[in-house]
């Protein structure tokens, strides 16, 4: 038997731990590995080839750490960086580990809340230019009408703690009303950054009544689960102690003050300097 490691789970900074919570929640008994690239965060308005070169980074120490599967629970690099890494560094790096991104999950059901068939995506300006959620929901729902916002502020707000602010009302409001002039028979709203969930609850104070606010935690913890069982020779190599480390490339002290609010629960992190690890 290969050796086992911990299920591997990353984004630019706290938002994927939005996921994590929700992962943990569905399979408690895996061990996780968790690391936010906060000195670098956030990546949404970086380029296409920006970003792919810090998440390989961050999918290599992860495959240094024995993790056998990694989750990018970060939109902006799921869009930029997953296929790339996916089909060219996989099967040259690690040819039996896997990378899974957050988008796909998404659009394999996004389509089934719909009754109008038309959603928004309410996401970072790297997610909305990659085009990716339209192109992956069309694979699965051919007639779902998708209309986009980027959301450049949102990030910003949440990660310098003024997502309670008046300035937060009115970036949430601007783009709201933005999404809906874009199509206004919209019934499902998706928050297409991880980071986006802390908005939650201002959010729906400005939307319009019966239409429904989706966030990805719930959704990614299903697939993860379904893709366990569909693939027992991942799963074997995922350790199950219910173990969670968490990482960050930035200040502990600022991680852990911050990880809470999106966590949920008290977290105690480590420093990782990744730059020992070579990208080419
Ligand atoms: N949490 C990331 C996402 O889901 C974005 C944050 C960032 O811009 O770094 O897209």
């Amino acid at each position: 038997m290969q050796m086992q490691g911990p299920i591997g789970v990353f984004d630019s900074g706290y938002g994927g731990l939005t996921v994590l919570k929700e992962i943990i929640k569905k399979l408690p008994e895996y061990d996780y590995l968790y690391l936010g690239d906060n000195a670098r965060a956030p990546y949404g308005n970086r380029s296409f080839e920006t970003v792919y070169q810090y998440t390989l980074q961050c999918v290599k120490w992860f495959f240094e750490q024995n993790c056998s599967l990694v989750i990018l629970a970060c939109n902006t690099a799921s869009a930029k960086a997953l296929r790339t890494i996916q089909q060219n560094d996989l099967p040259v790096i690690a040819p039996g580990n896997r990378v899974l991104g957050v988008i796909r999950p998404t659009a394999e059901i996004i389509g089934t809340f719909s009754e109008t068939k038309s959603v928004g995506i309410l996401a970072t300006n790297g997610t909305v230019a990659s085009q990716s959620y339209p192109m992956e929901t069309a694979k699965f729902f051919p007639d779902l009408k998708v209309y986009q916002e980027a959301c450049p502020m949102w990030v910003p707000l949440i990660e310098n703690e003024e997502y309670q602010s008046h300035g937060a009302d009115f970036f949430i409001k601007k783009n709201l009303h933005n999404i809906f002039e874009k199509g206004k028979d919209i019934d499902v709203i998706l928050l297409a950054c991880t980071h986006y969930p802390l908005l939650k609850e201002k959010i729906e104070e400005y939307l319009p009544v019966g239409v429904k606010l989706i966030s990805q935690g719930e959704i990614v913890a299903t697939s993860l689960a379904d893709y366990l069982t569909r693939h027992p020779e991942i799963e074997s190599r995922c350790s199950k102690n219910g173990q969670r480390i968490f990482y960050t490339t930035d200040s502990t002290e600022d991680f852990d003050n911050h990880a809470t609010t999106f966590y949920g629960q008290p977290i105690s992190s480590k420093h990782v300097d990744l730059e020992s690890i070579k990208i080419k």
